[in-house]
């Protein structure tokens, strides 16, 4: 199907030339930020044949994203807003305050050795001073990567023996709701398992908890920042790493997603008018976690760059004290745009139904939600839009393409949404939907969601010192496109709806999390012969993964207690966020004859959707024992299928 667009609009214009010319596209957006020197090319391959943007460029992004408008007459308008309830805090910095902070600690950092091209490793809340360490290694040219304070020690070492930090930098604690978690425990685990061992972990003592120092390893954060002097910009190449982030694949080995200077900054800056629709000087919200990769685009970097104020909000849409806490957030700074899960949206559904809170507020100057993270199901859609008001824009991309690949560009051309379509190919992106054999497939088909390559700039152009694994990971499949994992179908108006993961990669609460790496883990229990982790919808955080676990031979250990086990064992090691929460024993797993797991199946068992038996099952008898085995223990959905009924 033809992904250009046809009928003449701004958008139509827009994304037509973006796709036929994007060298003269790309070259035009290139000159909206602030080079040291242009680039000499727009778009070239490497030797390995990997499409990158503007060689030859040099740049720093902690400039664009602070310096810059210092120097340019923002010094005094606020660049960062910090908003804890979990801690009863307000703290506005404005542009030159962040910048002279940044500047401070990229000078601490420079003492214990950092510079260009090294890594370090910020495991951290969401507090300020999380964002000022990413800044800090963008000064010096020092490549930084956030790991999610929700993981657990083993997820941390895995990403600090691949990332092989210099420096760790961590706090004493994060806030979940009323709990205190200590992080210095898990970091010290962390790094005791990990072969890679950092010289030095920077920590910030918070005041609720206290964390023990290891002497010679350990130094305070904010000793370090006292004496420290501030450092300059280190103009870097566009081609040069920003940071890593690691984000799940189908193995217990995250991706280590690279994002280049150069790229991330053209395109992020692009995005904030042409898909968000703000402007320099407007306030922008993105509720994620810093250890996402929304918090690292649309709750650092492209705001900042854009000349906006950035709310960091340490809290949950409810509970931090309640349901009214984004409706007051809203209102208190004035957001002109407001960036969430669905998730969040339904946990605020659950606990205030009626939307008694929002009464409480005026929001006039809200314009836009914009949800991604996960499929937003139409009613949650519905409810927020009666609620606010204002348009509601579930917009698709990943951790992979770090800004929106299909959306609603309400800078260019709003259109119409439709509920459950996350909506048209973003500038840059041709969206297509291929078959088994690499086939373009024709409107309302489902099949495989893929982008034709090149893809714009900001996007990975490589996987961290594996080239190989991204060849296989998002090239080999279909030659000349990189596979997203998502499936879905483009209708006939061009509106592209993503119906989930083909892969082994679930989103709980918005998080990313690999179901094949549970498996490895559930699959190492001492009883367990073969498994199978699935991810099952749920009302609250979109899907939850469940085990079915086949037992060795002999063993008698209980359901309850090979599901204690795993349930620990899950939690310990990927973390409370896995909310792995169940394990059944099944006699046998339905496989295909050539003994590949029917795990779709298993999944449209759960979630009580019809389902087509395959003609490969080797014994469709299995799929009955699945079931009766999930309606007993009254899991998912599966009590909707009253008897098997298939299509
Ligand atoms: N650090 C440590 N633990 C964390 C954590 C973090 N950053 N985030 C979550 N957890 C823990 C929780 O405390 C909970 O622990 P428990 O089992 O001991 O109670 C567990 O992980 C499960 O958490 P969650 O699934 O988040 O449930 P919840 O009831 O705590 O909160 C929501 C539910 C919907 C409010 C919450 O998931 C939420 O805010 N989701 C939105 C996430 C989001 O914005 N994602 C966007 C990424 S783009
Ligand atoms: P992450 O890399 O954590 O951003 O997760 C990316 C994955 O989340 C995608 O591959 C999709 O499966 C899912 N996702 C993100 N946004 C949406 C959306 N708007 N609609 C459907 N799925 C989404």
């Amino acid at each position: 199907m033809e992904t250009k667009t046809k009928s003449f609009s701004p958008y139509a214009e827009a994304y037509n030339r973006s796709i036929t010319d994007p060298e003269g596209f790309w070259g035009e957006q290139a000159g909206q930020i602030a080079w040291y020197e242009k680039p000499q090319q727009v778009l070239t391959t490497d030797e390995k044949g990997f499409y990158r943007w503007f060689k030859g460029g040099k740049l720093n992004t902690a400039y664009l994203a602070l310096d810059y408008h210092v120097e340019n007459g923002r010094a005094d308008q606020t660049a960062l807003i910090y908003d804890s309830p979990v801690t009863d805090t307000i703290r506005k910095y404005t542009y030159r305050e962040f910048r002279d902070l940044v500047a401070r600690f990229a000078g601490a950092l420079r003492s214990l050795g950092v510079g260009k091209g090294d890594t370090v490793v910020i495991y951290m809340p969401v507090i300020p001073e999380a964002v000022i360490a990413m800044l800090a290694c963008a000064r010096l040219g020092a490549i930084h990567s956030v790991v999610f304070g929700g993981f657990a020690p083993h997820e941390l070492s895995v990403r600090v023996d691949d990332a092989k930090p210099k420096v760790v930098i961590s706090a004493s604690c994060g806030i979940e709701f009323d709990k205190h978690i200590p992080y210095k425990p898990l970091l010290d685990k962390g790094l005791s398992d990990s072969k890679h061992k950092p010289q030095h972990a920077v920590i910030l003592q918070r005041p609720y908890v206290h964390a023990d120092m290891l002497p010679g390893r350990d130094l305070d954060y904010m000793e370090l920042l006292q004496n420290a002097e501030p450092v300059d910009c280190v103009p870097v190449d566009a081609h040069d790493p920003l940071y890593i982030l690691y984000t799940s694949g189908t193995t217990g080995k995250p991706k280590g997603i690279v994002r280049d200077n150069g790229g991330h900054a053209v395109a992020l800056k692009y995005s904030m008018k042409a898909v968000y629709g703000v402007d320099s000087g407007d306030v922008f919200w993105a509720a994620s976690d810093v250890g996402w990769a929304v918090g690292h685009s649309y709750l650092v970097y492209a705001p900042l760059i854009h000349g906006c104020a950035t709310v960091l909000f340490e809290g949950k849409p409810v509970r931090t004290p309640d349901a009214g806490t984004f409706w007051r957030i809203i209102q208190e700074h004035e957001v002109k745009v407001l960036f969430t899960a669905p998730t969040a949206i339904r946990a605020i559904k659950k606990e205030d139904p009626d939307g008694k809170y929002k009464q409480k507020y005026n929001l006039p100057s809200l314009k836009y939600l914009f949800l991604a993270g996960e499929r937003c199901d139409p009613a949650t859609y519905y409810w927020a839009k009666d609620l606010l008001k204002v348009p509601v824009i579930d917009h698709w991309w990943q951790t992979e393409s770090g800004w929106p690949m299909v959306a609603n560009m309400v800078g260019l051309e709003r259109h119409t949404s439709k509920a459950g379509s996350a909506g048209k190919p973003v500038c840059g992106y041709q969206v297509e939907i291929l078959n088994e054999e690499g086939q373009e497939l024709i409107a309302n088909q489902e099949g495989y969601v893929a982008v034709r390559l090149p893809l714009p700039p900001g996007c990975l152009p490589t996987l961290w010192q594996d080239d190989e694994r991204f060849f296989k990971s998002y090239l080999e499949r279909f030659p000349g496109y990189y596979m997203t994992g998502d499936g879905g179908y483009i209708d006939e108006d061009g509106y592209v709806y993503i119906m989930g993961r083909i892969d082994d990669v679930i989103n709980v609460s918005g998080h990313r999390l690999s179901t094949g790496e549970m498996e490895e883990m559930v699959s190492s229990h001492p009883a367990v012969a073969e498994c199978a982790v699935i991810g099952i919808a749920d009302e609250l955080r979109g899907q939850r993964p469940i085990g079915l676990v086949v037992l060795k031979d002999g063993q008698t250990i209980s359901e309850a207690e090979i599901e204690q086990d795993l349930v620990s064992m899950i939690r310990e090691k990927i973390g409370a966020v896995a909310y792995f929460r169940n394990a059944l024993i099944v006699k046998r797993l339905p496989k295909t004859r050539s003994g590949k797991i029917l795990r779709k199946i298993m999944r449209n068992i759960a979630d009580g959707d019809h389902y087509a038996i395959p003609s490969t099952i080797d014994d469709p008898a299995i799929l009955t024992e699945i079931h009766d085995c999930l309606r007993d223990r009254n899991i998912g959905n599966a009590f909707l299928h009253k008897n098997l009924n298939t299509n």
